[in-house]
């Protein structure tokens, strides 16, 4: 069953019924000022950091789903009758009802009565406010009057105090209204310079800023009390919970339309420029009035929305793809590269699922979320790159996470996931790729961000490696430490505390418990930093990361490998773990996937034995689960992992990230009808017929969706912050269709399905357009026979850079 459709041509979804499995949300904003935006206007907003400048309010885990949003409400001057045209908070029926979830922007639009209503919501490029416009059309045959109102809830600025300290924040609120417009400014008195405003393009009949006068005691938003009865109290909010609503009311004759807009926004200050006049208590406004005017005008507001669509056309542009698969198609061309986009942006911190107030940006995600945004915004992964590797430590080592506003590590989590450090070079192997801007490599960069310990950011890399071949155990595996890619293997923590932390308890003098998978890792990360050496002609250095890569392959196959796939670990004590002498987690998909990517057993079948396990007993229609069998009970040596029920989250949950190493891993080996069937079972839009039992929003990717062993196998969770996003991305781009980014130029080496016999692609590399035409005879999924470049055929099919402008037509044939 569905719930909407894909609108191809607009890039958009199109969710059709309000009442989706979960609210289905989007994005806006793209630099600084973001938002969370449902199908039914729910969700919130924030500048930069979600748990520190939030702006508006939101309701985790309530009752019903998805309370707090950008809500409007239309009544009817004559009957009373109200409703909302997003259809929450007042749920009331509503005829032809649509969200359309587009790039950056959605909206909401439907009939109640022969009323009319539709908002786009957007944020402009470069500004940090957001726009709603509305438009109201009566279609009746008689003249309507009608009252519209606004309502956002304001948070205090830090989410997190904002839900707790409840006997200070029911004395700190206060607000201004001047000319109409509403200045949330809780704090600015003393050591904030920011505020918020909520302004409207027409004259007021009236305003509220006091929730509860709005509302009405013991009532909610879904009928609040100065909707009900067709009037604003011009409330002004003094401590207790300060909110926006404005008041406009609309005589509209049969026929008629009316546009009204709402602008929302942050504003700092200069802090010598706070109050106007000077000396006074009253937020200086001069400032931020111009911007408030300009969006408020129709004809800005048009212009910022076309922008932000050519934006959008301009990044998508980058790839394009033409393939027999329809969803293969809008994933690559729209979808998965927007999530990607949001990734990037959020890296774990704020959707549905994460509050924005628990998670900063993580080490190994941001790396991660590298791979599959490089080519849309280079230079904003460079940024990235250089903030992350400031946070690295001086041995190499990394805090697993770092908060966005102040750029530094997070103490309260620490560091010691042995994996982290390998992450950056992955992701600026692939930087180097994109760009060819080896300068990078050169950038002064500190160490946990401390003046005066910058060295530079190819000695990062180097430590980078050096950390793991500093910490190898009793097999000369990698030592785990507090976990690796799977933060739930906890190897060095036995915890039998309720509540306590697997990922900062270290309880256990660690030496022993080693992974497979940092080896694979490890194995992957030493040939990218060959190569990243060779590039800086340091072939001695090069030489030598080749052997220490070697020499681990080397160990992986001694004492990784179980005899028909590759083991997951070894224990504290020193056993095995993913290996068939286990009673269960016999077999983890990880060291799977990660070791044949680094292409440790490519050469003796020890590779194609390892997927032929997962085909066997990892896959299952809806995905490939993270191990087998299932943990059925807890095991204080294994840590989190086995405190979730089987078949959810790493306890054999289809945690959909690792699945393309295996899509890429088959590629590798050539086998594309295996690695398309991966890829198909959990792309969203393939499963969108099955939205009554997947849940999710069909349009990205989930982190995961129960397995096998669950009750409720095939129902997705955790959707959009994901490296699953990333490594899709990668996966189908990079490995099925078969176009890489390489240093000396773009390869084309897919590997397809047998029945595929062609596809088309436009890809814009280092400034120039190459217009790229595979072809295959029917049968076969990898080789490439010849490959034609502006007619002239070249030698292998690597194609060089051509210079910036140019347009190149390739034309490959496989055979
Ligand atoms: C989450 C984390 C990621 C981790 C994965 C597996 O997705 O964000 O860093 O690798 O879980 O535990
Ligand atoms: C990862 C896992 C999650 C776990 C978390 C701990 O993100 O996906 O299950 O709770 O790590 O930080």
């Amino acid at each position: 069953m569905r719930y909407g459709h894909f609108d191809d041509e607009r890039r958009e979804y199109v969710i059709t019924r309000p009442d989706t499995p979960l609210p289905w949300i989007n994005y806006l904003g793209s630099e600084a000022y973001f938002g969370i935006i449902s199908n039914t206007a729910g969700g919130y907003s924030f500048y930069r950091d979600a748990r520190l400048r939030r702006l508006t309010r939101y309701r985790y885990n309530n009752v019903p789903f998805d309370l707090g949003g950008r809500y409007l409400y239309l009544r009817d001057a004559v009957s009373g009758d109200f409703w909302s045209p997003s259809w929450q908070p007042t749920q009331s029926e509503l005829e032809d009802y649509e969200c359309r979830h587009g790039m950056g922007y959605s909206a909401i639009s439907s009939r109640h009565d022969g009323i009319e209503a539709e908002t786009l919501y957007f944020v402009p490029l470069a500004e940090n406010l957001e726009v709603w416009r509305t438009r109201v059309t009566n279609k009746r045959d008689a003249e309507a009057k009608l009252s519209l109102f606004s309502a956002v809830e304001f948070c205090l600025w830090d989410a997190w105090d904002d839900q707790t300290n409840f006997q200070r924040n029911f004395s700190t609120g206060q607000v201004e209204v001047e000319d109409g417009v509403i200045y949330h400014k809780t704090e600015y008195r003393e050591r904030r310079d920011h505020f918020a405003y909520f302004a409207c393009s027409e004259p007021l009949a009236g305003f509220d800023t006091q929730r509860d006068t709005f509302l009405g005691a013991y009532k909610g938003w879904d009928s609040p009390a100065a909707v009900e009865r067709g009037e604003s109290f011009d409330s002004v909010a003094n401590g207790w919970a300060p909110c926006g609503s404005h008041h406009v009311e609309l005589t509209l004759a049969p026929g008629e339309s009316k546009e009204i807009i709402f602008v929302l926004g942050y504003w700092e200050n200069p802090n010598e420029a706070k109050f106007d006049p000077p000396g006074s208590q009253t937020v200086n406004k001069k400032l931020v009035k111009p911007v408030i005017e300009r969006y408020l005008r129709s004809d800005e507001a048009e212009g910022a929305f076309q922008r932000l669509r050519d934006y959008w056309s301009e990044l998508l542009g980058i790839l394009q793809v033409r393939t027999p698969d329809e969803h293969t198609n809008r994933m690559v061309n729209i979808w998965n590269a927007y999530q990607c986009m949001v990734t990037f942006n959020m890296s774990r911190s704020a959707s549905f699922y994460e509050s924005g107030i628990g998670r900063g940006m993580g080490f190994r995600d941001s790396s991660q979320d590298l791979l599959g945004f490089v080519h849309m915004v280079p230079e904003r992964a460079r940024e990235r790159i250089l903030d992350v590797a400031a946070t690295q430590l001086p041995s190499g080592g990394a805090y697993h996470q770092y908060q966005p506003l102040t750029k530094r590590g997070n103490n309260d989590v620490g560091s010691g996931f042995n994996d982290d450090p390998a992450w950056l070079i992955l992701g600026v192997a692939a930087y180097l790729k994109e760009t060819g801007d080896i300068s990078i490599l050169d950038e002064d960069v500190t160490y946990d961000n401390e003046p005066g310990s910058e060295s530079s950011l190819y000695e990062h890399l180097q430590r980078s490696l050096r950390y793991t071949l500093h910490r190898l155990g009793p097999h000369e595996l990698p030592l785990i430490g507090r976990a690796d890619w799977n933060d739930c293997l906890n190897l060095n923590c036995f915890s039998t505390t309720p509540g306590e932390s697997f990922q900062t308890t270290e309880n256990k003098e660690g030496g022993v418990a080693e992974s497979v998978f940092i080896g694979g890792l490890f194995v992957l990360a030493a040939e990218e930093l060959a190569q990243i050496a060779e590039r800086r002609g340091h072939t001695d250095e090069a030489a030598s990361y080749r052997a220490d890569g070697a020499t681990m392959d080397a160990t992986v196959r001694e004492h990784g490998w179980d005899g028909e796939w590759f083991r997951r670990a070894y224990d504290y004590f020193g056993d095995v773990v993913g290996s068939k002498e286990n009673e269960e987690g016999q077999i983890f998909i990880e060291p799977q996937g990660i070791c044949v990517l680094a292409g440790i057993g490519v050469d003796d079948g020890k590779a194609k034995k390892a997927l032929d396990s997962v085909a066997s007993r990892l896959a299952c229609e809806h995905g490939i689960v993270l191990q087998q069998p299932a943990f059925s009970h807890y095991y204080v040596n294994l840590g989190e992992i086995s405190t979730y029920p089987s078949g959810y989250k790493e306890n054999a949950g289809i945690f959909c990230h690792t699945n393309p190493w295996i899509m890429i891993g088959e590629a590798i080996i050539g086998r594309g009808d295996e690695a398309f069937d991966y890829y198909r079972r959990i792309n969203p839009s393939a499963r969108e017929d099955i939205s009554e039992l997947h849940r999710c929003e069909p349009y990205v990717y989930p982190q995961m969706i129960a397995g096998k062993d669950a009750p409720s196998f095939g129902e997705a969770k955790n959707s959009w912050l994901s490296g699953t996003a990333a490594w899709n991305f990668v996966a189908i781009s990079q490995w099925l269709l078969g176009l890489r980014a390489e240093y000396d130029g773009l390869r084309v080496d897919p590997c397809l399905p047998k029945e595929w016999e062609r596809f088309e692609a436009t890809r814009k590399f280092r400034g120039a357009t190459y217009r790229i035409s595979v072809s295959k005879p029917k049968g076969i999924c990898k080789g490439v026979a010849q490959v034609t470049v502006d007619g002239m055929k070249t030698e292998g099919n690597l194609i060089a850079p051509h210079p910036a402008g140019a347009e190149v037509v390739v034309e490959v044939t496989m055979g």
